[in-house]
């Protein structure tokens, strides 16, 4: 569901002093950006609307949130959300940035060791097998997480996809991440606090359930390879980029 293009973005985004518009030259420094930068540190990967993003920042004033997605305009939805949230204060907590995850290392770095990363509702990438690599939760994506995530972090993902959750464990298992919760119906299970986010709303509203997990980052296994299905995790071609 791609947002058109509006005119009201620009200028939006343009006057928005917590919208980031050099991400690579933030690498390493972006607890930097906030009032204050000894607070734990959280980055959610493809927020759009940035529904959850806010509330969950609003909810939560001693964490540092980052908040990235790869279209730009639609982060000017995420702006009108948190000034109508955090008014008549400042958006304190909260950086934004449009960042393409795929070249998500150029970006950030180990010193922002952040504490955890939200995925919610990624694109489940699962009618042709060869764009399986795009999913944010393939090997060569969380390898490039553990590059700036802290010892210990934890990645909660969130999705409607039964098949995009089932490879995502496996894929999770294979980079040494520890499945610390998980629960095939996010709704029922009683979890909190539960930040619903657009998609959520959108799914759970006809009645299909949430997957649901946290997973702990730990030491890589002892046989792990830079491979996985036979293809290379660290050479990512720019030209294999859709977009
Ligand atoms: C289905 S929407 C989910 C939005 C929101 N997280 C939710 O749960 O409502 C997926 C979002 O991920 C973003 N996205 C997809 N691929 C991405 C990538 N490679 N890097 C950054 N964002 C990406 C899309 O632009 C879109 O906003």
């Amino acid at each position: 569901m791609r947002m058109r293009r509006k005119p009201w973005t620009e200028p939006l985004l343009d006057g928005c002093p917590y919208l980031v518009n050099e991400p690579q030259a933030q690498r390493g420094r972006w607890r930097e950006r906030f009032a204050d930068p000894g607070l734990p540190m959280e980055l959610e990967i493809g927020c759009g609307k940035g529904v959850s993003t806010v509330r969950m920042a609003r909810e939560n004033p001693g964490v540092n949130f980052v908040a990235i997605d790869e279209v730009r305009h639609v982060l000017a939805v995420t702006i009108k959300n948190a000034e109508a949230a955090y008014a008549p204060e400042p958006v304190g907590n909260l950086a934004l940035s449009c960042v393409d995850a795929m070249f998500i290392r150029d970006s950030f770095g180990p010193e922002d060791g952040f504490r955890r990363l939200h995925i919610s509702f990624p694109n489940p990438w699962t009618v042709r097998s060869k764009h399986e690599k795009r999913r944010l939760t393939h090997p060569r994506q969380l390898m490039q997480y553990r590059e700036f995530l802290a010892p210990g972090a934890e990645l909660l993902l969130k999705t409607d996809d039964g098949l995009l959750f089932a490879d995502s464990k496996r894929y999770l298992a294979y980079c040494g991440f520890e499945i610390a919760y998980e629960t095939d119906d996010l709704h029922a299970s009683g979890y909190a606090p539960n930040y619903v986010s657009e998609h959520e709303a959108l799914y759970s509203g006809q009645g299909i359930p949430i997957h649901f997990l946290i997973a702990r980052m730990a030491e890589l296994p002892p046989d792990f390879r830079w491979e996985f299905d036979g293809r290379r995790l660290d050479n990512i071609d720019r030209r294999e980029n859709p977009r």
